[in-house]
């Protein structure tokens, strides 16, 4: 009987060398709703299937909630084996402080300065010339999410735009629905306000202010304007009592609210939800308005862990997570759009094919983490959680913005 085990132990280790060697490692991320559940699974299941293990260490809660944890870990001396974050200023502490694996190597090897597009997204991994992140995917923050059922109750036509959208409100309130769809927890309000500047005042303005640090046009009249809006679109929030941007979005897929401002990853709650885009719900990119993506997105990080066997797994899983059947399987389930052009995106849903032709026409702008950092970011989140949940004065709101963005000049 040894034998035999021993024998039918040493045949599967010589079909899969791998067996016995795999390296664990704990990956946290904020991915907890079904779709992006759906998605980091992808990514753990080629981990696994490569050999190595992936130890699941999903933080619930949004960002704003793993975040701190996540940095608290790294400096406190409890590193995790890979953790996310989005690309940009978020991690950049934390790379200065050299508590972060170098990945040039892994980039160099994989050519990921040829196939990485936009080319912004290794940019903003790069440190003193230095590659600190594995990008996995591009998301676009600026939609607009309708309830084709919702609208039918209420008998009037799904909005083309933010503008018939606004219009469409009353007759939606008449039958009973939430127009708009917000959660509580604060980046939720301030992806809100971001979608609505570049709806409202248009990408120059946007640019203008947030690209070129203006701070004039941050106080002048077109920025004015939206925090106007944004009163406006306050009162169609008002009944939308739910924590979690997913809660909101399921307010969406039941039909209960006419629509929700939010990023791609949406798509894959319909999608788990089984909707069909343009049968069930209605993507607006950009609002319906002005059709852009910001390039931004998910990237991970490696933090250096003094073993050897660790930091090769790390490695690996770079990699990986950069590889074209990856990227292909993460991103149709995310609703993402990959961070490499040379795939075969055939299987993507129609509101995925919004977002690659927005790509390919070149309509990009860089995403608030990429200009800001994050204590700049932080200051906004909670001054539109304090706007959108009270009857603050727009004005007041504006000001306070406008003081917000100087600290970070
Ligand atoms: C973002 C993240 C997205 C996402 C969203 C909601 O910060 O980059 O990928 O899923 O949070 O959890």
């Amino acid at each position: 009987m040894k034998t035999f085990k021993l024998a039918t132990a040493l045949a599967a280790s010589v079909a899969l060398p791998s067996i016995g060697l795999a390296t664990e490692l704990e990956v946290t991320h904020w991915w907890t709703s079904g779709g992006e559940a759906a998605a980091v699974a992808e990514l753990a299941k080629a981990f696994d299937a490569a050999g190595d293990k992936w130890i699941d260490g999903a933080i619930a809660g949004g960002g704003g909630t793993a975040r701190p944890i996540m940095i608290s870990r790294i400096t406190g001396g409890d590193p995790m084996g890979a953790t996310q974050f989005n690309h940009g200023q978020q991690a950049l502490e934390l790379v200065e402080a050299g508590l972060m694996l170098d990945l040039t190597d892994v980039a160099e090897a994989n050519n990921w300065k040829d196939i990485v597009y936009p080319p912004s997204l290794l940019d903003s991994c790069t440190v003193d010339g230095r590659i600190y992140c594995a990008p996995v995917n591009i998301h676009s923050p600026e939609w607009l999410w309708l309830s084709n059922k919702a609208y039918a109750d209420a008998g009037i036509p799904v909005p083309t735009n933010w503008n018939e959208f606004v219009a469409s409100a009353p007759a939606l309130e008449a039958a009973g629905k939430i127009p708009l769809a917000l959660g509580n927890q604060p980046w939720q309000s301030n992806l809100a306000f971001g979608a609505m500047t570049v709806a409202v005042a248009g990408l120059d303005v946007w640019k203008q202010v947030n690209v070129e640090k203006n701070m004039d046009v941050a106080a002048g009249a077109e920025m004015a304007a939206v925090f106007q809006a944004a009163a406006d679109a306050r009162k169609f929030a008002a009944k939308s009592n739910v924590q979690d941007w997913n809660q909101a979005t399921n307010l969406v897929i039941s039909g209960q609210a006419g629509g929700q401002i939010m990023g791609d990853w949406a798509q894959g709650e319909f999608q788990v939800a089984g909707q069909v885009a343009g049968t069930d719900y209605t993507c607006l990119p950009g609002l319906g308005l002005n059709a852009y993506l910001s390039t931004g997105g998910d990237a991970f990080y490696f933090p250096k862990l003094q073993d050897a066997d660790k930091e090769a797994a790390q490695k690996r899983l770079a990699a990986l997570m950069v590889s074209p059947e990856v990227q292909v399987a993460f991103n149709l389930k995310k609703g993402s759009l990959p961070i490499r052009g040379d795939i075969d995106l055939a299987a993507a849903n129609d509101c995925m094919k919004k977002g690659l032709e927005i790509l390919a026409s070149g309509n990009l702008v860089p995403s608030g983490d990429q200009v800001w950092s994050p204590d700049v970011q932080k200051q906004n989140e909670d001054l539109m959680v304090e706007f959108w949940k009270s009857d603050m004065d727009p004005g007041a709101a504006h000001a306070q913005w406008v003081e917000n963005l100087k600290s970070g000049l």
